[in-house]
């Protein structure tokens, strides 16, 4: 059974549960709201944030949303989606991201991110922020190279806004010893929490709706099923519903009902 088969049995638009929701139709959860709204903050801050979730709870869609609506004339956002960027590390990333030739030597090479960060908001009025998802991953370097690019020696503001995306296990890093400097400028830190059981059925509604099924779909008891096996994180309940659509399409069921739900979720335990 092909998805476009599901697609064409359930009268979908395209396939419900998919990943590429533009910012403006995403779903908005107590948390994935409070997550944006505190990041916009940070943006508009200039400050340092930590925004932490388990796999799957919708990090990387609340950072990206929250910086997705900052017009390029007076923002400059530095999105590294993961940290593995390489030995010469994170300089290198935000001197090629803001138009700059990388230096060799790694002195010239800090001075060089550093004079183009305060040069992005001195001279063409943008503030920058910088946002470094699966931070989790950052090594101890990287983490030192971010302390030093956030403490400019003139000010004790930071030149530009940092927000740090990563797995639980980023807080307790951050906590060791020799973080101790860049975790005390931390002036935010936010742990996205799943969703709760009605979010989880409002959250199902309304990829259904944007696929264009605006009727009930799932009965209640799929959804509840659903929700905890997934235990309310956004990319396994796209993934259990999903198997659950392709379920009932096979029985030439008209609705997901917990037949359908339970044998999605017999799949996924099984894989
Ligand atoms: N608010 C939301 N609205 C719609 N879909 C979401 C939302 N949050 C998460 N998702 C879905 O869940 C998936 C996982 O989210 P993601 O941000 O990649 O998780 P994380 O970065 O925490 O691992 C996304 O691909 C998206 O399909
Ligand atoms: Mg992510």
């Amino acid at each position: 059974m092909s998805l476009d088969q599901v697609r064409a049995y359930f009268g979908f638009t395209k396939m419900p549960f998919g990943k590429s929701l533009p910012p403006s139709a995403l779903y908005k959860s107590a948390g994935h709201q409070e997550a944006v709204a505190r990041l916009s903050f940070l943006v508009s801050e200039q400050a340092i944030g930590v925004l932490t979730g388990e796999v799957g709870s919708g990090k990387s869609v609340a950072a990206r949303a929250a910086v997705a609506g900052l017009g390029p004339s007076r923002h400059s956002v530095i999105y590294l989606a993961n940290p593995a960027v390489g030995a010469r590390g994170l300089y290198t990333e935000v001197v090629s991201r803001l138009g700059g030739e990388p230096r060799f030597h790694k002195a010239a090479l800090i001075a060089q991110a550093t004079s183009l960060l305060v040069a992005e908001a001195s001279e063409r009025g943008r503030a920058v922020t910088l946002l470094v998802d699966e931070s989790h991953l950052l090594d101890s370097s990287q983490l030192e190279e971010l302390r030093l690019l956030t403490s400019s020696e003139m000010d004790s503001a930071s030149p530009f806004a940092l927000v740090l995306v990563g797995q639980p296990s980023l807080r307790a890093r951050l906590r060791l010893g020799s973080f101790a400097a860049l975790d005390q400028r931390v002036t935010l830190r936010y742990a996205l929490p799943p969703m709760s059981p009605e979010e989880t059925a409002g959250y199902i509604c309304h990829h259904l709706s944007q696929a264009g099924r605006k009727d009930t779909l799932f009965s209640d008891d799929a959804i509840a099923r659903v929700h905890e096996a997934a235990r309310g994180l956004p990319r396994a309940v796209n993934n259990l519903a999903r198997r659950a659509l392709v379920a009932a399409c096979i029985e030439k069921a008209s609705i997901v009902d917990d037949k359908a739900a339970r044998s999605a979720v017999a799949e996924v335990s099984a894989d």
